[in-house]
């Protein structure tokens, strides 16, 4: 069953709400409406069954593209995320405090008052660069990849997904301004943005900070 644009715009304001800062668990910072909503958009742009996701953490860009699924009536988005595996990375910043339990917390809050959402949603615990060398890698339409990203995460997902993009399929991924590779996190790694030309990829969402968002599609490419 399709939902009125209200209705879905109504469950966008109540995920933002949730995930305002501090309310999920301490120091997490508050999310951009517009950083969830062009993925939302994006969604009802291309009308892709089966999305994928990795790295949502607490589950703030799931909800919004599963938003968007349920506004259709039909698709399911599939996430994917080492939760606490990774913990012990952050743990000097604000990715600290995240775990599976806050993310299905969170996730529960949301469906517990929108119980369509549940049939658009699966998780489970998985590592990116497996699954991407995996066969399994070409069964998305659209794949949403937040992996605290590098330029070697984006080279290697390119290199692997360019006949399935070639075919049609959508790669959406945080980051792809210079704002992003600039942040501390990212100091000394390699960086995005030189790739930019050569990969053909579109900023899609740059508000200055490292809260970029970038798609890689055939059609798109300059
Ligand atoms: C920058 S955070 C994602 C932010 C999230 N998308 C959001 O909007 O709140 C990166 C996430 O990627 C996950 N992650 C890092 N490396 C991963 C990997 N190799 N496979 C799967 N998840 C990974 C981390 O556990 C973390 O939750």
């Amino acid at each position: 069953m399709k939902m009125t644009d209200e209705q879905s715009l109504h469950i966008l304001n109540q995920i933002h709400d949730l995930y305002s800062y501090n309310k999920i668990a301490e120091n997490t910072a508050g999310y951009s409406y517009n950083f969830g909503k062009v993925l939302y958009d994006k969604i009802l742009e291309f009308k892709p069954k089966r999305v994928v996701e990795f790295g949502p953490k607490f589950g703030y860009t799931t909800l919004f593209m599963a938003t968007a699924l349920a506004a259709r009536g039909e698709g399911k988005i599939k996430t994917y995320d080492l939760w606490q595996e990774k913990r012990e990375i952050y743990q000097n910043d604000h990715f600290s405090s995240f775990d599976k339990d806050t993310f299905q917390r969170c996730i529960n809050t949301i469906i517990q008052d929108n119980p369509d959402l549940n049939k658009h949603i699966e998780h489970e615990t998985k590592d990116y660069y497996k699954w991407l060398d995996s066969p399994f890698a070409f069964d998305f339409d659209l794949l949403y990849v937040d992996v605290n990203n590098t330029g070697d995460t984006i080279e290697k997902t390119y290199n692997r997904l360019k006949s399935h993009i070639t075919n049609g399929a959508i790669v959406i991924f945080a980051g792809g301004n210079q704002a992003k590779d600039h942040h501390r996190m990212y100091k000394g790694l390699k960086p995005i943005y030189p790739l930019k030309d050569d990969i053909g990829y579109t900023i899609i969402h740059d508000d200055s900070s490292s809260a970029s968002l970038s798609m890689i599609s055939w059609n798109s490419r300059e």
